[in-house]
Order: C-alpha cells, then structure tokens, then sequence
C-alpha cells in the first residue's frame, strides 16, 4: 500500500477515519471527542469534530425535554436535518483534506448507525464508532450538573429545572437507545465500546494503525481529578555559559532549586497525597529532584531527555551562527520542523514523547522534572497549543507549573521559587547568551 507520511508517524496514504460518537446524552461522549482531536491536533493529525448538537442549535436553540420525543414529528424531522448538515460538512472537510472526521451525536439507534456508516463506506471513509456506556446515576447526576445545566440549550435558566428537563430528554433517547452490537448483528462494525468510564471496554475489528493509536489512547482515558507539575531543571553550568544540550551539572543557584523543589512540591500537592516523580535520564534532572522525599516513585525517562541538538551540542547559540550559518536560519524560520543535523526536531520530540503521553493519561498525580524543549511539548498538549508557536514559548528555570486537567481546558498555576537563574529564552535571529524574553532583536 502506497505511505506517506502524514502527521507522524507513517500512515497508509488514504485514510480517513469517521469516528462516530454513540451513547446516551451525559455520557461523556463531546469530552472524549475533544479529548481526542486534542490528542490528534498535538501529533498533527488533521481532524475535526462536528457536533450535531450545535447544528440542531441553529433551527431550534432551547428546545425542552418533548422534542426529543420520536413522536414529535417537527422534532424527529428538525434532528434529522441538522445530522444531515453536520454529515455533509464533515464529507466536504474530508474531501478537502481531513483526516479524522469525529461526529459528536448520540448515533443511538441502529438505522443512524447503519445510515452513517454507508455514507462513509461509499466514499471509503473508514468509521469506527465510540460508545460510552454508564449506568451509574451518580456519574450521570454529576455530569448533568456539570456540564448540562451550564449549556447554551438552557442559559438564563433555573440549574434545577434544567437538570430535570435533562434527565426526561435522557428517557426519551433510552425508549429508543440500542447500544452498539447489543444484539449481536452489528459485530461487523469496527468499534471500542467503553462501559462505566473505563472500568471495562470492548474492542471489535480494529482495522489499522491509526484506528489501533486511537483506541488505545481513548482507553486510557479517565476523569478521576488529577494534576501534572512541571518543571525545569535546575540552572545548570552550561545554561550559564549558553551552551545548549549536554550532561552538565547544577549551578550553586540550581542546587538551590534543587532543595527548595521538595517544599514547593508539598506546599502545592499536599502533605499526603501520593505522587510519582518523572526524570530524565540527564544529570541535571536526576541531580534537581534528588531531595524530594523518598516515598515519591521516582522514575527515569529516556523519552523525558532533551532535545538532541545533533552536532551543535554543547555549542552557544553564537557559535551555531558563525559555523552553521544555514542551520541557524532555517532553524528560526521552521522551528517546530527544523532537525539539528544528526538530532532531532521538536516534530520528533513529540513523537517520542508520545508513549510518556499515554502514560500520562493513565497516570494519577506526577511531577516531571525535565528540559525545555520537552516541558513546551508537553505543555503544548495539556494547553492545545500551536505547534508553530509553542517551540518559542517562555518557561522560565525555578519555576513550578501544576496544569490540572478539568472537562473543557487545562487549568493552570505557576510558583516562582524566587531564586534567580539566567533566561535560556531566545527570540528568532537572536544569539544573545541571555536574552530577556519579549525583546525580539537581531544580533
Ligand atoms: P450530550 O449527548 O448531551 O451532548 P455527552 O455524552 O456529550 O452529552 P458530555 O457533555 O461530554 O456528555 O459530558 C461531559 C461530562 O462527562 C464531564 O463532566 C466528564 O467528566 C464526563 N465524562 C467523561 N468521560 C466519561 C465517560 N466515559 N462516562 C461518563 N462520563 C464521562
Ligand atoms: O538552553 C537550554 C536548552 O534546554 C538546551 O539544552 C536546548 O537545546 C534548548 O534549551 C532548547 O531550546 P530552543 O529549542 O529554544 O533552542
């Protein structure tokens, strides 16, 4: 089969992938779909969600409970226009271009289902259907006051009549509701049914490699609360020297950092919560989190070292210049995509990070201590950054990041341990050893 390589990694040159949201309403099915196009976006897969809900927003914005009743003729008719829209959008991005197609509805009958898989099948667009399936009232009730009674379908009124209104729009889709091959005649489908967030899932016909990454990462997912620190390590002898890469040991000011991490850790996650500690297998990550309490898991990442700057390691950024003229420019014009010769690109840290991603989602509470050019792609993940922009983001050394991953977006704080370090932030043509970010100025 003819490759190429598309976003990472090499995937088969025509794949396309509908992935098809199935479940009752307050099942987590629009968290998961952006869960997953943030995932796809951050390994830069094409993908795009349609929500038929905001489709049928357009001919019916606050509808109450009964037009979702199927004898409600100007209902049915209303929701099967608006999964028309929303499928005819999805084609046209498809033809244009796209490559992961997620549509975010509850596709809780057989007849949509097998509707929306011949209109992909015909144009060779594979579909693998999602389903989440939760029985516990409690996770329900908690979503529904969540997420529900906030939506645009009931703004300016009362929370409670809102949640009421919900849960009788959830008795009308379950008189129709059949979850996916319940009776055993939609086994041909590809499909990752996923029962009470989790606790068990069921994987059918998986097809090929992409379909295969995004069952997998869909599995991991959970939605007990969590939170990721971050840091840098501490300054180290060659950040004082601006030389970038190699092995070198913390300065007197990142020993410092060294010992005042394990009170700023305490003082954020608390005194007994359990956390596991990420490093990477460099010195200077290893030598900053060396004072953290023993009970910590402490765990050495290879994936975790920082970017391999290939034959300019241990040079300053003044010295690429004056050696690697050519580099150095095209390296600013391309950042994300630029290679050191014989290392890597941040598109390659990304995909080696991949694997510490999964693990991640799977993950309770963890503290990663590593590089800067790692901590911007992981933060690029959590915060859906742009990965154009994110390989010039500033983060500065002695500095503690908690992102708390909440259902829409990644909440953030950062502790500054107020010891000094040099900045190792560079702006594009800039070699200055130490530059103040914000001041974009030619050398
Ligand atoms: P609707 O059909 O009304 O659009 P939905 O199924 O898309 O509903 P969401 O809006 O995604 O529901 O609900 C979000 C809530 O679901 C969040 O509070 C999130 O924590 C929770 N959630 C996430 N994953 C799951 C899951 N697998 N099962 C149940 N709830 C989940
Ligand atoms: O200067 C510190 C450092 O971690 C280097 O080891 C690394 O090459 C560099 O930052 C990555 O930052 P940038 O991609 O902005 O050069």
């Amino acid at each position: 089969m003819p490759s190429k390589v598309n976003g990472v990694g090499v995937q088969a040159d025509e794949t396309k992938i509908c992935v098809v949201m199935v479940g009752l309403p307050a099942r987590g099915k629009s968290y998961i779909a952006q869960i997953a196009q943030r995932y796809l976006a951050w390994l830069s897969i094409p993908s795009k969600t349609f929500n038929v809900g905001n489709y049928r927003r357009n001919d019916a914005p606050q509808p109450t409970a009964d037009f979702f009743d199927t004898n409600n003729q100007e209902g049915e008719r209303k929701r099967r226009a608006a999964a028309e829209a929303a499928v005819a959008d999805m084609i046209a991005w498809f033809q244009a271009g796209g490559v992961v197609g997620i549509l975010d509805a509850t596709n809780s009958t057989k007849e949509r289902r097998k509707w929306i898989s011949e209109k992909c099948g015909a144009l060779g667009i594979e579909v693998l259907f999602v389903e989440s399936k939760c029985d516990d009232e409690e996770t329900i009730m908690a979503n529904i006051r969540d997420v529900k009674t906030t939506s645009p379908d009931y703004k300016g009124q009362d929370p409670e009549e809102a949640a009421q209104d919900f849960r009788n729009r959830i008795r009308h889709y379950e008189k129709v509701y059949k979850t996916i091959d319940g009776d055993g005649d939609e086994s041909d489908y590809t499909y990752l049914k996923i029962l009470n967030i989790g606790k068990q899932v069921i994987i059918n016909r998986i097809q090929d490699y992409l379909q295969s990454r995004i069952v997998y990462y869909l599995m991991n997912l959970h939605i007990r609360p969590r939170s990721v620190w971050l840091s840098r390590h501490g300054e180290s002898m060659y950040n004082l020297g601006g030389q970038i890469g190699g092995d070198a040991l913390l300065s007197e000011r990142g020993e410092l950092y060294a010992r005042k991490l394990p009170e700023m850790v305490r003082d954020s996650v608390g005194d007994d919560r359990p956390l596991t500690v990420w490093t990477s297998t460099l010195r200077r990550t290893i030598a900053t989190a060396r004072f953290l309490p023993p009970h910590y898991n402490q765990l050495q990442w290879k994936a975790l070292d920082e970017l391999d700057s290939g034959v300019c390691d241990g040079l300053t950024y003044q010295e690429i210049k004056d050696r690697y003229p050519e580099d150095f420019v095209a390296r600013d014009e391309d950042k994300y995509n630029y290679r050191y010769p014989g290392g890597e690109s941040y598109r390659d840290v990304v995909i080696r990070l991949e694997p510490i991603i999964m693990e991640l989602e799977r993950s309770e509470d963890i503290l990663i201590v590593t590089h800067q050019a790692v901590l911007r792609c992981i933060y690029a993940y959590f915060m859906k950054n742009d990965q154009s922009k994110s390989p010039w983001m500033n983060v500065p050394l002695h500095t503690l990041i908690k992102l708390t991953p909440r259902a829409y977006g990644t909440e953030e704080v950062r502790y500054s341990a107020n010891i000094p370090a040099v900045s190792t932030w560079r702006g594009k043509g800039s070699t200055a050893k130490h530059e103040s970010p914000g001041t974009e100025v030619s050398h």
